[in-house]
């Protein structure tokens, strides 16, 4: 875990610079190629007349395994390692993928003369001929891509310190179908960004959609991350909160888009909370029918439920999230980092999702919540980190399953359907989603056990954590009517009938159950005092 794997070809440098790296950062160094050969007590090159390319590979196979199994350590692994699938998977968890690139001359020059290198036949230039274009895909798809030519390595140890994540870096899989991707969890993410923008659309701008509070604090290192690398990023402002999602905050996006000139191999970045995502987003998916667009979340919200899945929405004065479109990210980047200037009102508010997503799907977390809630609430950032994750994975396996909700994915509205019409009949703005959310999952929880489909006991552990983050604190005061008349309106009702999300136990959630209304009354009277 935290370590960073060089990669590269022969001669890129990876055991000079590694060696000056894991000085600068205080670090310790494998060399990859030396750990094969001690353990085997034969040099690699033996290794190769022994036993063949084949049992080279297994032995480095091993020796990443075991090198990996440590913590803060810079490995140079063997130019071929990344090529095997299961030695890349292994590299890129919890671990910084850095390769250093040459161009083939400069790579000759290095390599002229060197001994002990098998793979060097029948010369320099030939091999690197033959071998270096079918790893050149893979060395391209590090996490930091390094030129190295003409640089000393001093040089090119400090540019890839300066740009490290500060601290090991994660990433679970969204598997959608067609439009599989991945969430990179971290801190100090956005190099890491410009690798994965120049990968995609190398030849224009990239547009960053952010609003005003978000331009303020965090523009800058994405900004001049992006610039190191020569591209031109043009920030696109919005307002803050969900006046974001108005029609005209997406006008101005588009009108934005026309003037650079952004075509189908365009890309924009959404940086900010689940408005900034929402409209940005549906900006995306619907200029020239759709382009890639970058989720960088900068809410615990944003980071845990509305990055993840590609709903995309704007409002109309007529209702919330009424036009949309569901259009996978390319990729979504949860820098950690952002949550330090996040006020505690939201931060605490996303908590709600966070138990959600256990209540409904995973027992375990549920217990891990309950016994780290307190560092949760102190923001302690191994804690914070660990939810993040354990969340999110959640979500992605859920939307996986079932990308466009024609099923399973129903149950994230867990709480949903009471918290949709708290907000609605308080006025927008006036009680919190979270806040909203919590309400309603504790008025579904009630429903699920006044309908016998869960115990009693099992619904405390929920009331117990939103309690503790504060959740509850304050009922809402809503009329009854207008409360009744907000969930008729629900997305997912049915003739006017909501369909629920009910609990069954901690961790397992039924979806589209049709609820008696004496019982629905019954509960709302309970929680909300209505
Ligand atoms: N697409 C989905 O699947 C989905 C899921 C859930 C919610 N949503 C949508 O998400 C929206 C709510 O998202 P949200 O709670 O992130 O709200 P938000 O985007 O309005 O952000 C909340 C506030 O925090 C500020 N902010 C954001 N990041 C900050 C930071 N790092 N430091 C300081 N201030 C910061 C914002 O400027 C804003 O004022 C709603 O519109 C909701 O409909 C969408
Ligand atoms: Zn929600």
């Amino acid at each position: 875990m935290n370590n960073v794997v060089l990669v590269g070809f022969m001669g890129s440098g990876k055991s000079t610079v590694g060696r000056v790296l894991a000085e600068r950062t205080n670090r310790s160094f494998v060399d990859l190629d030396d750990e094969i050969a001690a353990d085997a007590g034969r040099s690699v090159a033996e290794i190769f007349a022994d036993e063949g390319e084949a049992g080279f590979r297994q032995r480095e196979a091993q020796s990443l395994r075991r090198a990996l199994d440590k913590q803060d350590i810079i490995v140079a692994a063997g130019g071929g390692a990344p090529l095997a699938d299961e030695n890349w998977r292994r590299m890129r968890e919890g671990n910084c993928v850095v390769s250093l690139m040459a161009q083939p001359v400069e790579l000759a020059r290095r390599l002229n003369g060197s001994k002990g290198r098998p793979l060097l036949q029948p010369d320099v230039p030939s091999a690197i001929a033959t071998l270096l274009p079918n790893r050149l895909s893979r060395y391209a798809a590090a996490d930091l891509v390094i030129a190295t030519d003409g640089r000393k390595p001093d040089e090119v140890a400090h540019d890839i310190e300066s740009r490290l994540p500060r601290s090991g870096i994660h990433r679970i899989a969204v598997d959608v179908p067609g439009a599989s991707h991945e969430v990179t969890i971290g801190q100090h993410l956005p190099n890491l960004v410009g690798e994965t923008v120049k990968r995609m659309a190398p030849s224009q701008p990239v547009v960053i959609v952010s609003d005003r509070v978000i331009i303020k604090q965090h523009l800058r290192p994405l900004a001049d991350a992006l610039k190191s690398m020569d591209i031109t990023a043009i920030p696109v402002s919005v307002p803050s909160g969900e006046p974001a999602k108005e029609l005209d905050a997406l006008a101005a996006i588009y009108a934005e888009l026309a003037r650079i000139g952004i075509d189908r191999q365009g890309c924009v970045i959404a940086l900010g909370g689940g408005t900034v995502g929402d409209v940005a987003g549906f900006a995306a998916a619907t200029w020239m029918r759709g382009i890639r667009y970058i989720q960088m979340p900068t809410t615990l919200l944003a980071m845990v439920d509305s990055s993840i899945g590609g709903k995309t929405a704007i409002n109309l004065p007529a209702g919330k999230n009424l036009v949309g479109a569901v259009r996978q990210p390319a990729a979504i980047f949860s820098d950690i980092e952002y949550l330090d200037s996040l006020p505690n009102e939201e931060y605490r508010a996303a908590l709600a999702e966070v138990v959600k997503a256990g209540m409904i799907a995973d027992r375990r977390f549920v217990e891990w919540l309950a016994a780290n809630i307190a560092g949760l609430l102190q923001r302690d950032n191994d804690s914070l980190d660990e939810a993040i994750r354990w969340a999110i994975r959640i979500k992605a396996e859920v939307v996986a399953r079932d990308p466009a909700e024609t099923g399973e994915r129903a149950i994230l509205n867990y709480g949903h359907t009471v918290g949709h019409a708290l907000e609605r009949a308080a006025g927008y703005g006036t009680v919190r989603h979270g806040e909203a959310v919590a309400w309603g999952m504790e008025v579904a929880a009630r429903i699920s056990v006044l309908t016998a489909t869960c115990q009693a006991e099992d619904v405390t552990v929920q009331h117990m954590l939103l309690q503790q983050a504060g959740l509850l604190a304050r009922r809402p005061t809503v009329k009854p009517l207008d409360l009744l008349s907000a969930m008729q309106h629900d997305k997912k009702s049915r003739a006017g009938k909501p369909r629920w999300v009910l609990l069954r136990e901690v961790g397992r959630a039924e979806y589209g159950c049709e609820v008696d209304e004496a019982i629905v009354w019954m509960a709302l009277r309970e929680v909300l005092g209505i």
